[in-house]
């Protein structure tokens, strides 16, 4: 009897918040009319993320009493509806927390390769890399960790699940209209889909995609009801999980209903120092964003950057220096601790780093054949959100399917992307990924290891109190990127949309090149050419979402910048 009611009142709840949805024309958040905000002041809450109506999503959690937690988890799941280049529930990601008692919280959702996976699978007969199946269908796909990682989250969070996932599952279900940078991206990767799907999948019509054009998911709509239904259990095991099994069996995959039972997302301790007087913390292994943020930015303490001057021959010269020497580090010595003893402590000591920089001369580049370890390019799809509440819960979450579309392969009857994370691996010692990384027996493919990443969910504390919430997609220049967002707050005193939009440079060791933004000075360019350097121009680097925390008169202000290289919106109140 008492069970009967209990089962009734879930079914009421549940049928209430489908009463009370957010979503919908004419409610609090129009899918089909909507503008996108790139710069915000608040005084109690935000959310920055790379979609406005997942970032609207999030902000409507907070109103309605969640706190930061319930406002993440509802953001990534509207993200991986509305953004499905990197939104997802078929990837990964790290979640990076201070509770408002000051406790931190590290949260390790990164795939795994699945147990049948081997050190060689990506090598033929004469042991050649073939990294287009490291990075395409099927077999590039590792266990996907983001559905484990919310539900581990939101042990932190106020609200029922149900009531987090329900605006997604609405998205889904009755569509939104595409944005024109959406349409693009999916008319360009078209060909893709067609390829490395043997189903008919919601991302292809015949006619292309516009602007405004509504995207229905009915089968990610129905996934997203069945984690909402069941859990964990609604994607880890039964239908969703035989759904993935078959899709793999499909397409020579390896992923099997048994490495899907198995997954679990991982606390871990975050890595902590100081900077100029401010605490930064990061992300540890898997993630190598963590410990090379610690190295770029110890090794350009001892010089006064903001002397130099943003954007000065000087200033960049020196970070490209400790960018260079950080990444033969992570080629090196990074990968999963649980199989890698990476030696963290050591590659973050001042004696260690100073060591490092003794070879530096601001005079001209130390070229890459140079520098070795010492002792002891991943794709711009991948995602940040950035989230602060009334209470002071601050929340930073980067998440991937790793390439655009991870590989392009979608489960067959459950609607979502998988993964190309695989690819994160170094195939073979010294062979470049996607991205240009390489690495050796730190990060070589083992059954049940995660495959090392750049994500780097970052927050900065200044005396104690909440300073700064941020992070970025990017692959390998995610670091970088928030190495240099830092130092433009904290060294060149910028608000927060100044920091997020000045043009970046990044070096990751090899190839040994600078590669610049195309507004990156040319004058600039010039003087560091004629030191020795390459200069390579990129498209972008970097999506940016940053959550500033500043004080005036005693009272909160929250600066609040989403990128303006996409169609990043930031929201609060
Ligand atoms: N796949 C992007 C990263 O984890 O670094």
């Amino acid at each position: 009897m008492r069970y009967g009611l209990f089962i009734a009142s879930i079914f009421s709840s549940s049928v209430l918040f489908a009463q009370k949805s957010l979503v919908g024309p004419g409610k609090a958040i129009d899918p089909f009319h909507y503008t996108t905000v790139k710069t915000i002041s608040g005084s109690k809450a935000a959310v920055a993320s790379a979609h406005p109506l997942a970032s609207k999503v999030g902000t409507a959690i907070l109103q309605q009493g969640g706190n930061a937690f319930d406002a993440a988890i509802a953001t990534q799941l509207a993200l991986a509806v509305v953004y499905p280049a990197a939104g997802n529930i078929g990837g990964g990601g790290f979640m990076l927390a201070r509770r408002q008692n000051g406790t931190l919280v590290a949260l390790d959702y990164r795939e795994k390769a699945p147990a049948a996976a081997t050190r060689d699978m990506y090598l033929d007969a004469s042991g050649n890399a073939q990294t287009t199946l490291s990075q395409n269908g099927h077999r590039a796909s590792g266990v996907p960790g983001t559905v484990a990682g919310l539900f581990a989250t939101a042990k932190y969070g106020k609200l029922p699940f149900a009531q987090l996932i329900q605006p997604a599952i609405e998205l889904a279900l009755h569509g939104f209209a595409i944005t024109e940078r959406e349409a693009r991206s999916l008319n360009y990767t078209r060909d893709a889909f067609l390829q490395y799907n043997t189903q008919p999948i919601a991302f292809v019509k015949n006619t292309p995609w516009k602007a405004g054009d509504t995207l229905i998911q009915t089968e990610l709509a129905a996934t997203l009801t069945r984690i909402r239904d069941n859990g964990m259990k609604g994607f880890y095991e039964g239908t969703t999980a035989q759904l993935i099994a078959a899709e793999m069996q499909r397409g020579n995959g390896l992923i099997t209903t048994n490495d899907l039972k198995q997954y679990q997302a991982k606390e871990r301790t975050p890595v902590q120092f100081n900077y100029r007087g401010y605490t930064i913390i990061g992300f540890p292994p898997p993630s190598s964003g963590g410990i090379l943020l610690a190295q770029m930015l110890k090794m350009v303490a001892p010089y006064p950057l903001a002397q130099y001057g943003f954007q000065s021959v000087r200033a960049t010269q020196l970070m490209t220096e400790a960018e260079r020497r950080a990444y033969a580090d992570r080629a090196q010595h990074m990968g999963d601790p649980d199989y890698w003893k990476v030696p963290s402590n050591t590659l973050m000591s001042d004696a260690y780093l100073k060591q490092r920089m003794a070879d530096y001369s601001p005079d001209h580049a130390t070229p890459s054949s140079a520098i070795k370890a010492g002792l002891v390019k991943e794709s711009d799809e991948t995602t940040h959100l950035s989230v602060i509440d009334a209470a002071g819960n601050m929340v930073t979450v980067t998440t991937t399917l790793n390439g655009g579309y991870g590989c392009r392969t979608v489960v067959g009857g459950a609607g979502f992307f998988m993964n190309n994370e695989m690819d994160d691996f170094s195939i073979k010692p010294g062979v470049p990924n996607m991205y240009g990384a390489v690495g050796g027996e730190a990060n070589a493919i083992a059954p049940g290891k995660r495959m090392l990443s750049s994500m780097t969910p970052t927050l900065v504390l200044q005396n104690k109190q909440p300073f700064m919430v941020t992070g970025t997609p990017g692959g390998t220049t995610i670091p970088t990127s928030i190495f240099q967002t830092i130092v433009n707050v904290i060294d060149f005193k910028m608000n927060a949309t100044d920091a997020v939009n000045q043009p970046k440079f990044h070096h990751q060791w090899l190839p040994d090149e600078i590669d610049v933004e195309k507004a990156f000075p040319d004058s600039v360019r010039t003087s560091l050419t004629n030191m020795g350097y390459t200069i390579k121009e990129l498209d972008g680097i970097g999506r940016v979402e940053l959550i500033c925390i500043k004080h005036k008169n005693g009272k909160i202000i929250l600066d609040v910048a989403a990128d303006g290289r996409g169609d990043d919106d930031a929201e609060g109140f």
